[in-house]
């Protein structure tokens, strides 16, 4: 009945699939909605539809305007349509625990506070943590330049890891300590996306209450190193006047297996980016290495927000409706009653025709580049969330990424993969179509690209390297 009485008083939400399984009603999380996406949204003929995904009411937003009208909320709470809390405590607060920025709504009593004080920590990136992270990148490189061939994922994964839980935690790679760390992160990962009741007997023990044995023992030993003063980056937050329990429960997200695997993502994306072969051209990483310092910065720092735009790591962000009229979208003009959770899309958001052009689903490695490199003109991705509460990590992310772009460049190696191997599914996913994003016309990225709990190429990809 009460499902019933939600249609009635907002028939204008388009019906979509109610069975449509995006995360699946068996929690198998290793999904690939976006064909499925992409198809509904075609058929409805409306960028925002409905699904049902574990027994919720989903607004799926597909739009650029609607996903940011929905991430751009005011901290003054008269004016509030949608709470993250409510959206997240279901699904994310037994592995990222209070007090967490993520699941703080902006109108909360002491949020803007809790949130400046951390952006006066991490906004910008701060040094001690780039020269961490330059000689980190500096010896993967070099370990890099000796191999024949790798997955790049896979190398990118393992840069992800000595860069989060050596720059949070202080761990160095070839440690007990840090494989242990790391297999107590894999652990929390895979617990976080899976169903989420703990089952344990004395021979078998489910994802989830594995995950949270994993998390118990993540968080002591996050504890321990910030007491000893093996954290660098806790130190700095104290000073800014973080509460200790704060700052463990963030380093305990920052340095997660979520983080790793979403720049793993973003880099190896970036690197075919930098290395692909096109017939009559060079490299973008070889017209890059022609250049004087700064004009190499601007380059990469526009290829580095282009490959945000169009292989967005994470796919969504979660919001609850709580607004008694509903929340009404321009762009979709839809109503999505309260109580139903409005979740922006970001594979679509950020390829929308209506917001970037005609090409809005090509990888333009000069779309940010105007001028001298001024990002004005063209709008910015949803990768890293928007509004007043946006990725607190995103200044490191992309300084990490750019290290890893200056790094493989100066050094003399090429970066070698056939085009075709990748598949037509994983270079969609890249941007490399031409043709614009019309539904239906889209190569399939069903088998090619894994979109939980990071978006990636299905199988691996190997590159060859040599010098160059
Ligand atoms: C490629 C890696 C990453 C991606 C794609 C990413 C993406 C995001 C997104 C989309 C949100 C917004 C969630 C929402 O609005 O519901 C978010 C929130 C957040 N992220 Fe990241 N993130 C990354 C890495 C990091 C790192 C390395 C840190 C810390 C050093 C970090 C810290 C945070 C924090 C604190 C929030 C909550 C901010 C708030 O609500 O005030 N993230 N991230």
């Amino acid at each position: 009945m009460a499902w019933f009485n939600k249609r009635q008083a907002q028939p204008s939400l388009p019906r979509g699939r109610r069975s449509l399984p995006l995360l699946g009603q068996t929690l198998a999380f290793h999904g690939q909605a976006h064909d499925e996406v992409c198809s509904l949204v075609h058929d409805v003929n409306c960028s925002t539809v409905r699904l049902s995904v574990l027994a919720r009411d989903v607004a799926l937003i597909t739009s650029y305007d609607d996903a940011l009208q929905v991430l751009d909320q005011p901290w003054s709470p008269s004016e509030k349509e949608t709470s993250r809390t409510k959206a997240y405590e279901q699904l994310m607060a037994a592995f990222f625990s209070p007090p967490n920025l993520l699941l703080e709504d902006e109108d909360e009593e002491e949020a803007k506070e809790h949130r400046q004080a951390w952006d006066a920590c991490m906004n910008p990136s701060p040094d001690g943590a780039q020269r961490a992270a330059s000689s980190i990148v500096a010896d993967w490189t070099a370990n890099l330049a000796k191999q024949n061939e790798v997955d790049i994922y896979e190398a990118c994964k393992s840069l992800g890891q000595s860069l989060a839980l050596g720059t949070f935690l202080g761990l160095a790679r070839g440690t007990t300590e840090f494989d242990e760390a790391q297999a107590w992160s894999e652990d929390m990962l895979r617990g976080q996306f899976s169903l989420p009741v703990g089952f344990k007997t004395p021979l078998y023990q489910n994802a989830f209450s594995r995950g949270q044995d994993a998390k118990r023992r993540f968080d002591a030993m996050v504890q321990q190193r910030m007491a000893a003063g093996s954290c660098p980056f806790s130190e700095r937050a104290k000073d800014t006047g973080i509460a200790d329990a704060s700052n463990a429960s963030h380093h305990a997200m920052f340095s997660s297996n979520l983080v790793v695997k979403a720049f793993a993502s973003l880099a190896a994306a970036l690197v075919l980016q930098l290395y692909r072969q096109q017939p009559g051209q060079a490299t973008l990483a070889e017209r890059i290495r022609s250049l004087a310092t700064d004009e190499a910065e601007g380059v990469i720092s526009a290829v580095v927000t282009e490959t945000e735009r169009v292989s967005p790591p994470i796919i969504g962000v979660m919001r609850t409706v709580v607004k008694d009229e509903g929340l009404s979208l321009h762009r979709a003009g839809v109503c999505i009653p309260r109580g139903w959770d409005a979740w922006p899309y970001l594979p679509l958001a950020n390829r929308d025709e209506a917001a970037f052009g005609p090409d809005a689903a090509c990888f333009r490695w000069d779309r940010y580049r105007n001028g001298k490199g001024s990002h004005d003109g063209c709008k910015q991705p949803l990768t890293f969330g928007a509004g007043v509460k946006p990725c607190g990590g995103s200044a490191i992310i992309r300084s990490w990424l750019r290290g890893v772009a200056m790094r493989l460049i100066s050094t003399r190696i090429s970066l070698n993969f056939a085009e075709e191997d990748l598949g037509a599914g994983v270079q969609d996913w890249l941007g490399w179509y031409d043709q614009p994003s019309n539904a239906g016309k889209r190569a399939t990225w069903r088998g090619s690209v894994k979109q939980l709990p990071t978006q990636r190429p299905h199988k691996g990809i190997l590159v060859v390297i040599a010098e160059s």
